[in-house]
């Protein structure tokens, strides 16, 4: 496992994150048995993982009760948990009340890393940011950070207070945030953490045509606004994605390597990509993801993987919400 700081944090996260999404029940994931979600938490840790992802979003609170049962009996000072705020208008009060129930939730009394986890523009931002805050002075959170902030939010953000990271859907085929996002965490030294590495596994290879993708999974801006439960209104561009997917599946077998670990492999070498989050239910695909680390790609399949991906970039464009056309992310 390769370890990187996360901005200027002072956390050494691990370049492979465990993202807590897929354990529990939601709009996009079935979820497992508790038994099944802590051995993959284990196995994660087995695997040099020391970076865990959540939020109160995952099974209403559940992904957090879950990771923190996992974490009990001495795990939880080795490892570094991020979590997110999430509330309606993000007020300062919704900041003292949420972080003591996730706290609750995981049975702990720090969070290393404490993420806004949508930009809601109720209050201004300076108001939730400046209630963070205090939650690192009094030394309750280790560092903040943001989620699904563009260049507009993020920028505003970054006049208030200083920020290690932000974390995004950014993968092969949802490249958004290379339009202007990028720039801007460069600028400031922001760790970015990419959720949906591998496009909720249509980067994996588990699907051959768009046909076979489950409703649930096929709710994102790639796929026709015809989908019984896409919130978008484009008609998507599932012929050049799957092109671009059997692209990807030609280099992963030159190289030697399975798809889900070139995907990850390419994320892992672009600027600002900290850590990779990858949501995994199984300990086997833990163990897998893991080790996609280690894997080394040459400038030239780097270049290739970018050029195969480009036209299903420009059809997607700057909108960094995979998942709706009215953009929540500005
Ligand atoms: N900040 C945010 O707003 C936000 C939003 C979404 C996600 N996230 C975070 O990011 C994490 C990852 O995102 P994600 O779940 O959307 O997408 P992902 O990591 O791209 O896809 C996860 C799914 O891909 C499949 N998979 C994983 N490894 C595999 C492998 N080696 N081979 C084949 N299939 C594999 C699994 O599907 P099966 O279960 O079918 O095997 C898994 O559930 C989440 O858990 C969450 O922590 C954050």
């Amino acid at each position: 496992m390769q370890y990187m700081e996360l901005g200027d944090s002072g956390l050494k996260v691990s370049r492979i994150a465990f993202g807590s999404m897929s354990i529990v029940a939601n709009p996009t994931y079935s979820g497992v048995e508790e038994t099944q979600a802590i051995e993959a938490i284990h196995t994660a840790y087995d695997a040099g993982i020391n970076f865990f992802d959540t939020a109160p979003g995952y099974g209403n609170g559940a992904a957090e009760v879950v990771l923190g049962r996992a974490l009990a009996g001495g795990l939880r000072e080795k490892v570094i948990v991020a979590d997110k705020i999430n509330t309606p208008s993000l007020t300062a009060q919704d900041v003292e009340t949420e972080f003591a129930l996730a706290c609750e939730r995981l049975n702990t009394d720090y969070i290393d890393l404490y993420q806004i986890h949508w930009p809601k523009n109720v209050v201004p931002v300076e108001e939730t940011l400046r209630a963070m805050e205090n939650l690192v002075t009094s030394g309750r959170v280790r560092s903040l950070g943001v989620s699904n902030f563009g260049p507009v939010d993020l920028t505003e953000a970054l006049g208030v207070c200083s920020l290690v990271s932000n974390q995004i859907a950014y993968n092969l085929l949802n490249r958004a945030p290379e339009f202007e996002v990028v720039e801007i965490m460069l600028k400031h030294n922001m760790g970015m953490l990419c959720y949906s590495p591998i496009a909720q596994g249509l980067l994996a290879g588990k699907f051959s045509n768009a046909d076979e993708v489950p409703d649930e999974r096929a709710r994102t801006r790639i796929f026709a606004s015809t989908r019984p439960q896409a919130r978008h209104s484009e008609p998507g561009c599932e012929t050049e994605a799957f092109e671009a997917i059997a692209g990807v599946r030609a280099v992963a077998e030159r190289v030697g390597q399975s798809m889900a670990d070139v995907s990850i492999a390419w994320l892992l070498a672009q600027p600002t990509v900290t850590s990779v989050l990858v949501g995994a239910s199984m300990p086997e695909q833990v163990k897998r993801n893991a080790a996609a680390a280690d894997v080394k790609l040459s400038q030239q399949d780097l270049d290739e993987l970018s050029s195969i991906t480009e036209s299903v970039k420009q059809i997607l464009g700057p909108n960094m919400d995979v998942w709706q056309t009215e953009s929540r992310i500005r």
